[in-house]
């Protein structure tokens, strides 16, 4: 095919129109940096264009069609047929990734998929080939734009959470069914794949437990202005001791100063620590027809210039079943005497210790917060469920994550 490589483009929507515009106008600097020029030989959508003559024409195939079928068709079909398959499509590679390698392996291509996490941040080749031989501790961070977007406009303007996803679907940072956002389903489906590559261990997404931000209530944010800490939305894989990982995504508070704290808007921001450089955090736009294309770029040029990143899942890692965590905890009492040493009481059996209590309001607006130290998420649970059940409550208990360290 001399000194020109053969790109079919699957899909022409938010994405598809941004990348094919991107590759025509940057062929000249791609054929510099990668040794070929690329040449589009066909676009697909629902209505145009046929699938096997564009795969038949090309030697890179560019999935931005979206979903799992008919992606994971086209994709496998590709795959095994010995090209390289380029997609920004995360619910694929959650849900099929290792599949779609083992076609990968058994066409020879590549398979890359650096779009599909924290938009035009390039975490996946961080993780996969900066990284790779490095033993990772952590990848966490916040990897959802929407939600990032709507805790920032709570805690700013002091919205409510509906006002706050109002104005994120007016501007476009949400999509008019926001639920895989808001409820924290789009972050776990990328701390998988994150996951996967970090540690090389088979993470499914039935083993990443997730939460949401549609219970946060303004006076979170207001009590964390007043102590300056920030709320997110994050996503962590981690190593817990040396035989299981825990991956999970939750609202969290920041400390001041933690790298992540000043991450507002729609932007995502992924840190990765490991003993040998401490710790690396990128921050950029999280998506984004632009954006995505020019992730999707990266990885053409990245093909098409030679290398072979497959992820293995060779590890005996296994999913953690508890971890440690310091947890927030707003409680609405009745204000009468009793109530501090009955909620210490219960506390202490499931031995959670509390850092600070700042008791506010009186009568029927006494409530109560409190910050405990790190405790097993377990143990926390089940002195919140006996604390739920105490008559002297006027709403159910509202728990947060908090992040101790406190960075300098
Ligand atoms: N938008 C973003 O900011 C963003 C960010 C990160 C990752 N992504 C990922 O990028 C991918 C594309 O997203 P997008 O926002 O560009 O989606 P989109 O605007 O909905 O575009 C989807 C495209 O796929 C085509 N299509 C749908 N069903 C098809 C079928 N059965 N056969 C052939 N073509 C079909 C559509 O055809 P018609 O034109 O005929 O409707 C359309 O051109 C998704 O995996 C998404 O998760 C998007």
């Amino acid at each position: 095919m001399g000194d020109e490589v053969y790109v079919g483009i699957l899909g022409k929507g938010t994405v598809g129109s941004a990348f094919r515009k991107l590759i025509e106008e940057r062929a000249d600097m791609v054929a510099e940096v990668a040794g070929r020029r690329p040449k589009v030989t066909g676009v697909l959508s629902s209505k145009d264009g046929d699938f096997d003559e564009i795969l038949a024409a090309s030697d890179v195939i560019v999935e931005l069609i979206g979903g799992i079928d008919p992606a994971r068709e086209y994709v496998t079909r590709a795959l095994r047929e010995g090209r390289h398959v380029v997609t920004a499509n995360k619910q694929l590679i959650a849900h099929h990734g290792q599949e779609l390698v083992a076609a990968a392996r058994e066409g020879g291509g590549q398979f890359r998929f650096e779009a599909a996490v924290a938009g035009a941040i390039p975490v996946i080749r961080v993780v996969q080939e900066s990284l790779g031989a490095i033993p990772i501790e952590k990848v966490f961070g916040i990897v959802n734009g929407t939600t990032n977007y709507i805790l920032t406009e709570m805690a700013r303007a002091g919205l409510s959470y509906e006002e706050a996803l109002k104005q994120a679907q007016n501007l476009g940072y949400a999509e008019a069914d926001p639920t895989e956002d808001v409820g924290g389903a789009d972050a776990a489906a990328k701390m998988a794949i994150l996951a996967r590559l970090a540690f090389g261990a088979p993470v499914g997404l039935e083993e990443v437990p997730y939460e949401g931000i549609e219970q946060i209530k303004p006076d979170d944010l207001a009590y964390a202005k007043e102590l300056g800490l920030s709320l997110k939305l994050l996503g962590v894989a981690e190593r817990i001791g040396d035989e299981e990982i825990s991956v999970r995504v939750f609202p969290c508070f920041l400390y001041p100063g933690h790298p992540l704290a000043p991450i507002e808007g729609p932007f995502n921001a992924v840190m990765v620590e490991a003993p040998a450089i401490t710790e690396i955090t990128m921050s950029g736009p999280g998506a984004g027809g632009i954006e995505t294309a020019s992730a999707v770029l990266g990885d053409v040029v990245s093909v098409i210039g030679g290398g072979s990143p497959l992820f293995e899942e060779n590890s005996k890692l296994r999913i953690a079943k508890d971890v440690e965590m310091a947890f927030y905890l707003h409680l609405e009492v009745e204000d009468k005497p009793g109530v501090l040493a009955k909620i210490a009481e219960i506390l202490g059996d499931n031995e959670v210790s509390v850092r600070s209590v700042v008791q506010r309001g009186s009568g029927d607006d006494a409530q109560l917060i409190m910050v405990m130290h790190p405790v097993s998420e377990r143990r926390f649970d089940a002195a919140l469920k006996r604390i739920g059940k105490l008559r002297f409550l006027r709403s159910p208990p509202r728990s947060i994550r908090v992040i101790e360290e406190e960075f300098n």
